[in-house]
């Protein structure tokens, strides 16, 4: 199963993608998530797409795609993937789609996450996250049962970097301008669903798992 799951920061691509990998088992592949490890290993990698995470930019389409080529190479994605936050340009997807065309294979669904505007700014800089697990919260939407601390494993939670309220707006204005013509060029394919995200996440993660099941 190939699925991109797209949606504005905030709307819940990497609460949902954790609950369709448990029951799906396809590789969870968030862009955001491979350039914050680099980051946080200092590599190459992690030095080029730093100032533009920090300032709520895109990174650079080449940088981005390029990533991602490498990554869907590996064997666990051979059987199918589950893309969060690529594409989202539209560069992006022709590149993805070619990439998949060389090996006989495209893209199933993608999963619209929508909520409104308003609603994002909260959900994003309420997050917290486990230091250990990678477990998303929320202070308020999705509290742990003792405040700062992960219910799983006992772990530190802490705020993204590029969550508070400035850099959330860059990153809302930056997304909103690219959502458009994404939208309209996976409506073109005839692959785009749909989802009501402002509902609670159990009721988002059904609506998400009824599109999935008729595939
Ligand atoms: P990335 O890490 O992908 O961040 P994002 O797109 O800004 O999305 P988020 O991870 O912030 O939100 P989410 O939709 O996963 O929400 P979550 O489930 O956590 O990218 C970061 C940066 O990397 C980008 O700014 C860019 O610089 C770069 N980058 C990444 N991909 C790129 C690409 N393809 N091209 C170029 N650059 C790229 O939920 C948010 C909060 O809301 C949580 O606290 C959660 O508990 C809560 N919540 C979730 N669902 C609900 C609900 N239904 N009701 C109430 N609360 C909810
Ligand atoms: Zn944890």
């Amino acid at each position: 199963m190939n699925i991109i799951l797209m949606g504005l920061p905030g709307a819940g691509k990497g609460t949902q993608a954790s609950e369709i990998i448990k029951k799906y088992p396809i590789p969870h592949i968030s862009t955001g998530d491979m350039f914050r490890a680099a980051i946080k290993n200092n590599t190459e990698l992690g030095q080029k797409a730093k100032s533009f995470m920090d300032n709520g930019e895109l990174v650079p389409d080449e940088v981005t795609i390029g990533i991602v080529r490498e990554r869907l190479l590996e064997e666990d994605a051979k059987k199918g993937f589950l893309l969060d936050g690529f594409p989202r340009t539209v560069e992006q997807a022709v590149a993805l789609n070619e990439m998949l065309a060389e090996a006989g294979r495209k893209i199933e669904a993608v999963v619209n996450i929508d909520v409104q505007e308003e609603e994002l700014m909260n959900r994003l800089t309420g997050r917290r996250i486990c230091e250990t697990c990678g477990t998303t919260y929320h202070l308020v939407f999705n509290p742990p049962k003792v405040e700062g601390i992960c219910d799983i494993d006992g772990g530190k939670l802490y705020q993204r970097a590029d969550d508070n309220p400035e850099t959330v707006r860059n990153r809302l204005d930056v997304n909103i301008k690219q959502t458009k013509p994404l939208v309209d060029f996976y409506t073109e394919q005839g692959v785009l669903f749909n989802i009501d995200g402002s509902k609670d996440i159990k009721d988002v993660t059904a609506e998400v798992e009824a599109v999935l099941q008729k595939l």
